[in-house]
């Protein structure tokens, strides 16, 4: 449960052009956001792929990539933006940070893939800027925001009514909106609250790291294929809740079940094959394909096992001859569970947030309940959306459920980050 410093929540009004840095989902993304002031915005943005060699190396020379990353947006693509708010940038970095003011932040521990050296404990802010400033570019790191709290500003931004944000993708997690006399580890005073309740600022948002839930392994149910995945991740015990939903972890899950199918002599008449065998060789992506035809009304419905059939043959390298119906049909089954078991977990952290925030109380009484999400698996896992909802009803009830309206953010981090580097400018010129 980290406290975000970010106690303001669009309205919808705000206006400028931003820039805004994204750093941990599947690509790099350098964005210009441009702030309407009607609920809308425009965006240009360029993704860059970092590579699995700057995932683990020196943090400098992750850092000095992304600056480069930002020059060349900046020459090659260009700003709209004015000299003063070209000086402003947000940054979402999407990792456990102990954040210590808007713009300030350390790095607990890396996630998702990265183990980059020599940066746990650092101010991730200043990494940056002073990777900006060896460059000489002239722009000003404002605001540090994770994806979460950023995707929950855009849902906000755009909807005026959103107190919660998710992201379900490469890894997992949550934001909220929290009383600020909630917040016991922020120390405040009872005249510190009384302060900012008479200035409007009684509320913070929270990024709850939900991914690193039960780490202690005392309340999920893991099963041998978790631990499996666990010990020979790059971040063993930690993450535990994450590894069984995100989409970096789910096709690891699902490879594992299978190669113990194969082992078991169940499946494939017990022969594996070099993608099953492989370290991550199932991309959650495959577990999409496998699935295709029991969504309903898919054009691959028509012929489920040949559907089947050809993804494991083409994707996993299956020799057809081996393959029989039935292995297709278990192959997809195993898919479909592993991929229903993440979504109900996921739907646990929805249902826990919604409760926080006092969404399921009889006093809320028809008031919606905004969620906003983004990532690769509710954008891109047919079905995901819906076994986070069926889940829900089972949780919440379904008076409840028909309360909680998703609302996909989709690139709302880089539309939060540009909101944060607005508050940061609106804070500046006040204070001058
Ligand atoms: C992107 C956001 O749309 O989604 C990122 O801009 C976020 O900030 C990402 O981290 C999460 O999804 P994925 O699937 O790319 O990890
Ligand atoms: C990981 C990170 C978290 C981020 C999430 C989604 O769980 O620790 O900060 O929000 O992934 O990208």
């Amino acid at each position: 449960m980290i406290p975000s410093y970010l106690q303001q929540i669009p309205h919808g009004k705000e206006k400028g052009t931003f820039l805004a840095l994204d750093l941990g989902g599947t690509n790099l993304r350098v964005c210009e956001v441009e702030l309407l002031g009607n609920s809308k915005w425009t965006m240009r943005q360029q993704k860059y792929k970092v590579s699995e060699a700057l995932k683990v190396g020196e943090v400098t020379d992750l850092f000095d990539y992304i600056a480069g990353s930002v020059d060349h947006f900046l020459t090659e693509i260009g700003t709209n933006a004015t000299e003063d708010e070209k000086l402003h940038l947000g940054f979402t970095f999407s990792f456990p940070v102990l954040q210590t003011a808007l713009a300030a932040g350390t790095l607990i521990n890396w996630t998702k893939g990265f183990e980059c050296k020599n940066a746990i404990g650092k101010d991730v802010v200043q990494l940056l800027q002073d990777a900006l400033d060896r460059k000489h570019i002239h722009v000003r790191c404002s605001a540090l925001v994770n994806d979460t709290c950023g995707t929950l500003m855009a849902a906000a931004y755009e909807r005026g009514d959103c107190l919660c944000g998710g992201i379900f993708g490469t890894g997992t997690n949550g934001a909220y909106v929290e009383d600020l006399a909630k917040l016991t580890k922020m120390g405040y005073s009872k005249e510190d609250l009384e302060q900012s309740k008479a200035q409007g600022l009684d509320f913070m948002v929270v990024n709850t790291e939900w991914g690193a839930f039960d780490n202690e392994r005392k309340v999920l149910p893991f099963t041998v294929f978790d631990s499996r995945v666990d010990r020979i991740s790059i971040n063993p015990r930690k993450q535990a809740y994450e590894k069984m939903i995100s989409g970096m972890y789910l096709g690891e899950v699902t490879r594992n079940v299978l190669l113990h199918l194969v082992d078991s002599q169940v499946l494939f008449s017990g022969y594996s094959t070099k993608a099953l065998n492989a370290h991550y060789g199932l991309d959650t992506a495959l577990m999409s394909a496998l699935e295709a035809p029991f969504v309903p009304n898919s054009t691959e419905s028509a012929d489920p096992v040949k559907h089947i059939r050809s993804v494991l043959t083409s994707s996993l390298g299956f020799d057809d001859a081996r393959v029989t119906d039935a292995d297709c049909i278990a192959a997809a089954r195993v898919s479909e569970i592993v991929g229903t078991r993440g979504a109900r977990f996921a739907a646990c952290a929805v249902a826990a947030t919604v409760r926080q925030t006092g969404g399921d109380q009889a006093d809320a009484d028809g008031r919606e309940m905004v969620f906003g999400l983004d990532g690769s698996l509710v954008e891109f896992y047919p079905r995901f959306e819906q076994r986070v909802r069926d889940a829900l009803v089972e949780l919440l009830g379904e008076d409840v459920t028909k309360r909680v309206k998703i609302v996909l953010a989709k690139d709302g981090s880089g539309v939060g980050a540009a909101l944060c580097a607005q508050a940061a400018q609106a804070m500046e010129t006040k204070g001058a």
